[in-house]
């Protein structure tokens, strides 16, 4: 290296997927492909100190406290996707990394942690090879991240995100995410609302390794891997023709069979807490008396993704959920994001 030390910067926000990531195979192949958003405000900020004089070893700070475990963690992830980079066991790392959402939150906070390290590392490579960023980096920074974490390689595009190869989704891979085609999206899913409730902070039950672990002796798996991948084909109707009804029976239908699968897994998970099903019964209660369209997805967890458009005619649903829906969280806990594209 000619470059002693050099310090990078990114930011990379989380995501919420639609369609849902639950099992893999080797090497972080999903067993199905997913579809997310992703969201505009939750956000991981990471800067990348890179020191070539020094031996290979990863230091973390997360919100300026030295993480060792985490620090542990990124060490394996760069062991492992040294075929990929050949400079990357060759120096010191410190790497202070801060969330702009609460730890815990139900917001995943790898996706947007690995994205955002991913993107660190494709600017390493950009000085150290002497190359501009292109599309080819900004794929090759979602192949990484993918390797971090599953979900984390849809945080690298804006909006409506694919990740696993789809017949309906021409030029996915199961390698890296692509953008969902932007002329295909009816402008009524262009700016939509996520407002996270938060139900419960404890550490969730079930990490997502061990979670799609428990997909390989699922008997239900094979069928709902099959349905995610079926369920493209609705997805791409609805999201052309902009059809809201549809929509919202998707996602809830994703979301409640994630929750299915863990609760029908050996050992069974119950990730749902009591408020979490206080607020599914008021939203459809809501629905109900209303027709108005405030939904819901989950992701592994208690927390609740209070969804609905952005489109001037949300006053009605905004007062419902500050009325009826925050007292089910704890201390008021809502992390208002919106995906805009
Ligand atoms: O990226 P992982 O391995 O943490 O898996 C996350 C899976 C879910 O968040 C539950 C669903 C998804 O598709 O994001």
């Amino acid at each position: 290296f000619t470059i002693h030390t050099e310090t990078v910067s990114e930011s990379c926000p989380s995501n919420i997927a639609l369609i849902k990531y639950w099992g893999k195979y080797e090497n972080q192949i999903p067993a199905n492909p997913s579809i997310s958003y992703t969201l505009n405000h939750c956000k991981t900020n990471t800067t990348m100190e890179f020191l070539a004089d020094e031996p290979f070893s990863v230091q973390t700070f997360l919100a300026g406290n030295e993480e060792v475990k985490f620090a542990e963690k990124i060490e394996k992830y760069f062991k492992n996707i040294e075929p990929y980079l050949s400079w990357i066991l060759k120096g010191k790392y410190v790497i202070r990394t801060e969330n702009t959402f609460p730890h815990s939150s139900g917001i995943a906070s790898s996706a947007s942690g690995f994205g955002a390290i991913a993107k660190c590392l494709m600017k390493l490579d950009e000085v150290f090879s002497g190359k501009n960023s292109d599309e080819g980096s900004l794929k090759k920074a979602s192949f990484l991240a993918r390797l971090g974490s599953g979900s984390a390689c849809r945080s690298l595009y804006n909006g409506l995100v694919v990740w696993g190869e789809s017949d309906e989704v021409s030029g996915s891979s199961d390698l890296f995410a692509v953008q969902y085609p932007d002329a295909e999206i009816h402008d009524i899913f262009k700016s939509f609302n996520d407002w996270v409730l938060l139900i419960h902070e404890g550490q969730k039950s079930v990490s997502s390794t061990v979670g799609h672990g428990l997909m390989k002796s699922n008997p239900y798996a094979e069928r709902r891997f099959q349905e995610a991948r079926e369920n493209f084909v609705p997805m791409k109707q609805i999201l052309k023709d902009g059809d809201m009804q549809s929509f919202i029976k998707l996602v809830e239908h994703e979301a409640l069979t994630l929750h299915a699968m863990m609760m029908m897994s050996d050992p069974a998970f119950i990730l749902m807490k009591t408020g979490t099903l206080e607020v599914i019964n008021k939203i459809w209660d809501f629905r109900r008396e209303t027709g108005l369209p405030l939904f819901f997805t989950l992701d592994a967890g208690a927390n609740v993704h209070l969804l609905f458009p952005d489109n001037g005619s949300e006053e009605k649903i905004k007062t419902f959920i500050e009325t009826e829906l925050l007292q089910h969280t704890q201390k008021n806990g809502v992390m208002k994001d919106i995906m805009r594209f």
